[in-house]
């Protein structure tokens, strides 16, 4: 027995030079701050690895930087985790990923202390039951390029700020209780143009002019309150591929836009379109189109991919006639 226990100690005291030197070993700051994190959410299950005994590197739902050994990465998905975003992980001040997702017992609003990591690159806190604002202090995230609060209960308005994050790639900001407009500055992001997702809010008011100087590839406005005119984001210079700007209010004479050739996902479902459907629209390598419960009128255009899309995508306008639809009297 003793033997045993003697050669055990020996194995483990050789093996340890070789770990050290083939992973980091934890930062004794950030450590702390772990366990800051951990005792602040109750010790949950979820983080059980989370042990003095262990190298923090190697902890789960964590990553470090192989060369300075510092936390780039918090990562907690789906766990059984309830507690507000300890304001503790602002003090990871190496962190590039911040993930809280998919965690529906998580309540509070958004910290402050996000705002210190300047490095974040992505923060995801998306399913996860937040409230109170998108908070304007997430610009002095110089370097995100990925923003995913969607799936919340998030209130209040949009934050013009967030057009001033020149590295931003994707700003999800669906499924939440969003009021308010869609800022003006969000025409005049510098450096990227983001995809967009803003649906199933409650926006309301006109889409800004200015939106119509950039080059959204992709653009998810649906089941919102939006009004007006949305020709802007049409024309033949853009290079948008998805668009859905379904279930809302909008307004303006289809006949007179020019489809972007790139466009393979149209859905216009549900709102106050007039006009006719323009024939270039059977030039495009449309996958997904609807055009139902509008005012459209006229021919729908023979070609393309038009007559690939069954009646359901064509129903409810005022006029629209032809295949799949019935003939035109
Ligand atoms: C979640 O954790 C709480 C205690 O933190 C416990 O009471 C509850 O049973 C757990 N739920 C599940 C589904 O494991
Ligand atoms: C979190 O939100 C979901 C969906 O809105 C809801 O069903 C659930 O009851 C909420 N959980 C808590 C703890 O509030
Ligand atoms: C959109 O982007 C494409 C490719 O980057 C470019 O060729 C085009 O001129 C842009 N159009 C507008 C309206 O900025
Ligand atoms: C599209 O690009 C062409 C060539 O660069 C330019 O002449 C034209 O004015 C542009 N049209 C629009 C609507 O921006
Ligand atoms: C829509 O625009 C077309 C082409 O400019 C025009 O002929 C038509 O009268 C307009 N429709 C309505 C309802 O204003
Ligand atoms: C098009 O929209 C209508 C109305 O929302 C819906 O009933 C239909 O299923 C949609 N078609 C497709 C293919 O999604």
């Amino acid at each position: 027995m003793r033997k045993a226990f003697f050669t055990i100690s020996f194995l483990i005291f050789l093996s340890l030079p070789i770990l050290s030197l083939s992973s980091p070993v934890c930062n004794k700051d950030d450590e702390k701050v772990l366990f800051k994190i951990k005792e602040s959410l109750g010790n949950p299950y979820h983080l059980a690895s989370w042990q003095k005994s262990s190298d923090c590197c190697t902890w789960y739902c964590i990553k470090c930087d192989l060369k300075t050994s510092r936390i780039i990465a918090l990562t907690i998905f789906q766990g059984n985790i309830s507690g507000q975003i300890p304001n503790a992980v602002g003090d990871l001040p190496f962190l590039q990923t911040l993930i809280f997702r998919k965690l529906t017992n998580l309540r509070g609003t958004i910290p402050l202390a996000i705002s210190k990591l300047t490095h974040l690159t992505l923060l995801d806190l998306s399913w996860t039951n937040l409230t109170g604002p998108v908070p304007s202090f997430l610009s002095k995230l110089k370097n995100l390029e990925y923003l995913d609060l969607s799936f919340n209960d998030l209130t209040g308005s949009i934050p013009p700020e967030l057009a001033s994050l020149t590295k931003l790639e994707d700003i999800h900001l669906d499924r939440n209780k969003l009021t308010g407009v869609i800022p003006d500055s969000f025409g005049y992001f510098k450096g990227r143009t983001p995809n967009l997702h803003l649906s199933h809010n409650q926006l309301t008011g006109t889409i800004p002019k200015s939106l119509g100087y950039l080059n959204f590839s992709s653009i998810d406005f649906s089941r919102n309150k939006l009004t007006g005119d949305i020709s802007m984001f049409f024309g033949p210079n853009k290079t948008t591929t998805f668009a859905d700007f379904s279930r809302n209010s909008f307004e303006f004479n289809m006949s007179k836009v020019v489809v972007p050739a790139s466009l393979t996902w149209l859905d216009l479902n549900h709102n106050k379109i007039f006009g006719s459907l323009p024939k270039p629209l059977t030039g495009l390598s449309l996958q997904y189109l609807n055009v139902s419960y509008n005012k459209l009128c006229g021919h729908i255009p023979n070609g393309g991919n038009l007559q690939h899309f069954t009646s359901n995508e064509y129903s409810h306008n005022t006029c629209l006639c032809g295949s799949p639809l019935p003939a035109c009297k």
